[in-house]
C-alpha cells in the first residue's frame, strides 16, 4: 500500500509499536494501513482469523487472534506486541459491534444489552488495563479508544446499548487521560460520525429513505470514508497531538455542530 493510496504524507510513527483491535475490517483495517504507512509496527488483533491475518499480511505486521471480551486473551495480545517489537506505544482500542437486536429500549432484551456492553465497553477497560503498565514503564504512550458521535448526541433511531456503551468509552477515556497525564501517557476518545462501510452501504441501498434521514443531518452531505477516520487516529497516535489528552475528538462532518444544514 503506497502513501498515495492511504493519503499518508508523513512518517510520524517510525519504530513505534501499535496494537489495533478490530483490525480486520472497516476503520481498524484503514488504520492498520495508515499506521504502517507512517512507519509503525502494527499488531492486528481480531476475532476473525481470516480477516485479521489478511490485514496483518498486507501491512507487514503481526496477527493475534483475540476476543476483546476475554481478559487473558487481551493481556496476551499486548504481551505478544511487547515481546515481538520491544514496546507498546499506541493502543487503538477499536473493536465494536452494532447488532440488529440492539434497538429501542422497549424491545432490546438484557442479553443483547449485555453482549454490546461487553464487546464495546468492557473490552476498552480490558485493553487499557493491559496497555497502561507497558506505557508507564516506557514513560510514554498514546491510547485511542473508539467511541462514536452517538456518545455526545441522541438519535430517535435508537440502539440503546450501543449508545450507552459509547458514552461509557468517552467517560472512561477522559478519566484515564486525566489520571495518567503526568506519566507521558495520553488517552483520547475518537468519535467518528457515520462511516461508509460495506454494511452501511448495503443497508441504505435497500432502503434509500433510511439513508436520506441520516444524510440530511450531516453538513458535509456524505458519510466518512474509513481512511478519513484513520487519518485522525494517526494524528492522535503521533507526537503532533502531544498536547491533547482526555479529549472527545469528533470526526463527524459537522453533525455535532449543526442545526440547519445546507440544502
Ligand atoms: N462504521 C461507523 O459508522 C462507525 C461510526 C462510529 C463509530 N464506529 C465504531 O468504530 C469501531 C469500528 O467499526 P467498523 O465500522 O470499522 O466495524 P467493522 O464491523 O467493519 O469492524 C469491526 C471489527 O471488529 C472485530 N470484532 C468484533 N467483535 C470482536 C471481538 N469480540 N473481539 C475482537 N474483535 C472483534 C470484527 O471481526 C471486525 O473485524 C467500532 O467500535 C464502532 O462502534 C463505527
Amino acid at each position: 500500500m503506497s502513501n498515495e493510496e492511504t493519503g499518508a504524507v508523513c512518517r510520524r510513527l517510525v519504530g513505534r509499536t501499535a496494537v489495533i483491535t478490530g483490525a480486520g475490517s472497516g476503520i481498524g483495517l484503514a488504520t492498520a494501513r495508515r499506521l504502517a504507512d507512517e512507519g509503525a509496527h502494527v499488531v492486528c488483533g481480531d476475532i476473525d482469523e481470516t480477516a485479521g491475518k489478511a490485514a496483518a499480511e498486507e501491512v507487514g505486521g503481526l496477527f493475534v487472534r483475540v476476543d476483546v471480551t476475554d481478559a487473558e486473551q487481551v493481556d496476551a495480545l499486548f504481551k505478544v506486541a511487547h515481546d515481538t517489537y520491544g514496546s507498546v506505544d499506541i493502543a487503538f482500542n477499536n473493536a465494536g459491534i452494532s447488532p440488529p437486536d440492539d434497538d429501542s429500549i422497549l424491545t432490546t432484551g438484557i442479553d443483547a444489552w449485555r453482549r454490546v456492553q461487553e464487546v464495546n465497553l468492557t473490552s476498552v477497560y480490558l485493553c487499557c488495563k493491559a496497555a497502561l503498565p507497558y506505557m508507564q514503564r516506557q514513560g510514554r504512550g498514546s491510547i485511542i479508544n473508539t467511541a462514536s458521535f452517538v456518545a455526545v448526541m441522541g438519535a430517535a433511531t435508537s440502539q440503546i446499548s450501543y449508545t450507552a456503551s459509547k458514552g461509557g468509552v468517552l467517560a472512561m477515556s477522559r478519566e484515564l487521560g486525566v489520571q495518567f497525564a503526568r506519566e507521558g501517557i495520553r488517552v483520547n476518545a475518537l468519535c467518528p460520525g457515520p462511516v461508509d462501510t460495506p454494511l452501511l452501504r448495503e443497508l441504505f441501498a435497500k432502503d434509500p429513505e433510511r439513508a436520506a434521514r441520516r444524510l440530511v443531518h450531516i453538513p458535509q452531505g456524505r458519510f466518512a470514508r474509513p481512511e478519513e477516520i484513520a487519518a485522525a487516529v494517526a494524528f492522535l497516535a503521533s507526537d503532533d497531538s502531544s498536547f491533547m489528552t482526555a479529549s472527545e475528538f469528533l470526526v463527524d462532518g459537522g453533525i455535532g455542530g449543526a442545526y440547519v444544514t445546507p440544502l
